[in-house]
């Protein structure tokens, strides 16, 4: 087998991740039918779309086919040819002959049968991407799931000032209202590991509505990832986003993120909320243990750092630090918007 390179290159990793995909997803969405409920594959298509382009790239004596979603995502991509030309070519700038890899071939490569069928582009995947996502590329699982994703990633728990300006919020606030009425509710009594995803889970009851266009133009744009790049290092995509809207008796018990999840950006768009507690100790206790600590107190253990939820946005590596949100005891409207990413190579 090929083995994979000694030295990500980094360049490739930016112009990758800093492609601006908000038309390619909104297509997608609509025609996966996705408007109304969180999906796991719409949301993490992205991603992986993206690490399918950076395998083309790294491995140009490899043919390496997508799987359908993939395939799909990628002839969507490559429909609207005037965009498609300007991004392969800024992917690509640094060895133009390999624009030529990010060009969907004239056949179809949406036949199950073209998605490389020997274990070669597997093996490439679960060795440049650990903890990446067997369900995407429909593969059976690659490894027993890891604690956390990306351990470069580190702690984060922060401001990420300008990463939401006024007028921006105001509009996903009006878009955010007009979605209350199609919520999906969350609501579970259990405590869980899961070993495969990496996470632990414990009571919790909630609400969420999908995005819409406001909110899908302004999470898939490139303009918070290169924000968080340059106020963290890290080399993130976008991946799932929601409004949370916060009834009386809501509250999150103590949990980590899982796949695709490294990073939390919470912003506040009406009303107010209870901070969310952060168990920084927490950051690499084992999920047992803090299961364990969750079923001692009803899943909201003390202990934690509180951080306030406001109109600054408040960055955190969710999957690293356990959080959790205590109960809520008024009603009065509370709207959050909530944006996750995932580092493209770990
Ligand atoms: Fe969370």
């Amino acid at each position: 087998m090929t083995t994979p390179p000694a030295v990500v290159d980094t360049a490739v990793v930016k112009r990758l991740a800093w492609l601006d995909l908000s038309s390619v997803q909104q297509r997608y969405e609509r025609r996966e039918g996705a408007e109304l409920k969180y999906d796991y594959v719409v949301s993490n298509i992205g991603l992986e779309y993206r690490r399918f382009l950076f395998l083309r790239l790294m491995y140009p004596d490899l043919d390496i086919a997508p799987p359908p979603r993939i395939a799909a995502y990628w002839r969507l991509h490559a429909a609207d040819r005037v965009a498609f030309d300007a991004d392969r070519a800024a992917v690509a700038v640094a060895t133009p002959s390999s624009a030529d890899r990010l060009v969907p071939p004239s056949g179809p490569v949406d036949d199950p049968a073209s998605f490389s069928k020997d274990s070669t582009v597997r093996d490439l995947y679960a060795a440049t991407f650990p903890c990446g996502s067997a369900e995407v590329w429909g593969w059976p699982d690659l490894m027993p799931g890891h604690r956390n994703s990306a351990p470069s990633l580190g702690l984060v728990h922060r401001r990420l000032a300008g990463a939401i300006d006024d007028c921006t919020r105001a509009r996903l606030l009006t878009e955010a209202r007009q979605r209350r009425a199609m919520i999906t509710e969350w609501h579970d009594d259990g405590y869980y590991c899961s070993a495969r995803r990496g996470t632990v889970n414990s009571p919790m009851r909630s609400c969420s509505a999908t995005p819409g266009q406001v909110l899908l133009d302004v999470h898939w744009s490139d303009a918070i990832p290169r924000l968080i790049a340059a106020e963290t290092g890290v080399v993130v995509v976008p991946t799932a986003a929601s409004y949370l809207y916060y009834r009386s008796g809501d509250f999150l018990g103590i949990h980590t993120d899982g796949y695709a999840l490294e990073l939390t950006l919470l912003t506040l768009l009406s009303g107010a909320v209870e901070p969310l507690d952060c168990h920084l100790h927490l950051a690499d206790a084992s999920l047992e243990e803090i299961k364990a600590l969750a079923e001692t107190a009803g899943g909201l253990p003390a202990g934690g750092t509180p951080f306030g939820i406001s109109t600054e946005p408040f960055l955190l590596s969710g999957q690293r630090i356990p959080h959790q949100r205590g109960p809520r005891d008024r009603d009065e409207e509370t709207v959050v918007l909530c944006q996750n990413y995932a580092v493209l190579v770990p």
